[in-house]
């Protein structure tokens, strides 16, 4: 088991090169598997949730390789189509083959994804357009496995815009006989980069980042190369930390209108914020104004970024309080920051933080990825030395974390727990 062990108190200084986008670049790797051919997905950063995904695809009989930013997937020969059940409940985004599967084979059978620390994390969604589009569903032994000689277009309506259901119902309409239409589809940024990869592998997509996306389906796709969106977490992330240690930070390769949400608030914070095409200077300030968050689906404030900006408002001059929408059980980063010293009362789905002056290092665990995120934002910003444990969530989503941290500053070690 590694652990992390931060010298904090120092604000951050310098430039950050932003990664390619963890949450696009798996649902890409999955629709790699609607056509067969050779596809290439450049920008890619290299990270255990993306070696999962290329392990779940090899283990059906693709070849993937990465060089250089590049994720290459060759998709021409599938064995099965049963992914290794541990895998599958490692990571829950393994769950988004099931509709490129479904589409090309017409079979895909997998274990029940798990739920994880953040909540249940139901697939009812996903199942709801599959059969709408006709496939049988069936669902024994811890196992789903879904069935249709060929996929008919529907008109889905997600009860909840759900991410992953519009990717996965989006890649299996790209294939499907006739039109789909998703109403209250998810609008994230990852949802218009998919639509945008089927698009150049041939599939007839339009209404990508709205709330109604149509799908002609089409009798093949060919593979094609992709170039994966700049991560606008990790970028939200290191601007939280700026901030945090009333440190300055220019953020390369990020894209601004991607995180509205975020500047606005860092903005009423304190924090003076210059944006260009593709980079954001951010300069932290004496003191933080407290502010509400509350987390919505995209173009909301996203829940992947709650963790990080509580961790922040820890030391605010005042009263903030975050409410969470999205997931059930997504605070769990704050009873890790309250060894820290941080005042925080949670009440179901809100909690009430009072601003202390300060936070000082402790032995604390990241409980999931972006709440191990917070804990390095807090281990920067406290006084004294932290020590983090459950480093493998934080490696599941930020690209050689350590090695950045130490180029603005950050008196980070790794070593054995
Ligand atoms: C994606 O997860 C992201 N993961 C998550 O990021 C992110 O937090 C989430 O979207 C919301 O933005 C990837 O893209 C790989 P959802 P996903 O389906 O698709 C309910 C991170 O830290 N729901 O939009 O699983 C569900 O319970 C991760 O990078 C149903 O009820 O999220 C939840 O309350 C964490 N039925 C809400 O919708 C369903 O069938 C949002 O889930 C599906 C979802």
């Amino acid at each position: 088991m590694k652990k992390i062990t931060i010298e904090g108190g120092t604000p951050v200084f310098g430039e950050v090169h932003i990664s390619g986008a963890k949450n696009s670049v798996l649902p890409l790797i999955a629709a790699t598997l609607l056509t067969n051919g050779v596809s290439l997905i450049a920008d890619s950063p290299w990270l255990s949730d993306v070696d999962t995904m290329c392990r779940v695809l090899t283990h059906l009989g693709a070849e993937t390789g990465f060089a250089d930013g590049e994720l290459a997937l060759d998709t021409t020969d599938l064995r099965t189509v049963e992914p290794p059940g541990e895998l599958v409940r490692k990571m829950r985004a393994s769950f988004l083959i099931m509709g490129p599967l479904l589409a090309r084979t017409g079979r895909a059978r997998m274990s029940l994804p798990g739920g994880c620390a953040i909540g249940s994390r139901p697939i009812d969604l996903h199942l709801k357009g599959f059969e709408a589009m006709g496939a049988q569903i069936s669902i024994e032994h811890g196992f789903i496995e879904a069935r249709a000689d060929r996929l008919q277009g529907a008109r889905i309506y997600l009860d909840f815009p759900s991410v992953g259901a519009t990717e996965n119902i989006m890649m299996a309409a790209s294939l499907a006989d006739g039109i789909t239409l998703i109403e209250n589809a998810a609008h994230e940024p990852e949802i218009i980069d998919l639509a945008n990869m089927l698009g150049v592998m041939g599939a007839n997509i339009k209404g990508a980042g709205t709330n109604s996306i149509r799908i002609e389906g089409v009798p093949t796709l060919k593979p094609a190369r992709h170039s994966v969106i700049p991560d606008r977490i990790e970028a939200g992330s290191f601007l939280c930390m700026a901030a945090a240690t009333g440190g300055e930070l220019i953020l390369n390769n990020v894209l601004a209108e991607h995180l509205q949400p975020l500047l606005a608030k860092l903005s009423e914070m304190g924090c003076a914020i210059e944006v260009s095409y593709d980079s954001i200077h951010i300069l932290g300030p004496e003191e933080i104004t407290p502010v509400d968050i509350k987390t919505l689906p995209y173009p909301g404030f996203p829940t992947d970024l709650q963790a990080q900006v509580m961790a922040l408002l820890t030391v605010c001059k005042g009263t903030a309080t975050v409410t969470e929408t999205v997931f059930e059980n997504r605070f769990m980063h704050a009873e890790e920051l309250a060894k820290m010293g941080a005042d925080i009362k949670i009440d179901g789905s809100k909690a009430r933080i009072n601003g202390v002056s300060h936070l000082e290092g402790a032995r604390v665990m990241a409980t999931d990825l972006r709440a191990g995120a917070a804990m390095v934002i807090a281990a920067q910003m406290a006084q004294g030395k932290t020590e983090i444990t459950g480093v493998e969530h934080i490696d599941r989503g930020y690209e050689n974390l350590t090695e950045k941290l130490r180029r603005i500053g950050s008196r980070i070690r790794i070593c054995e727990a």
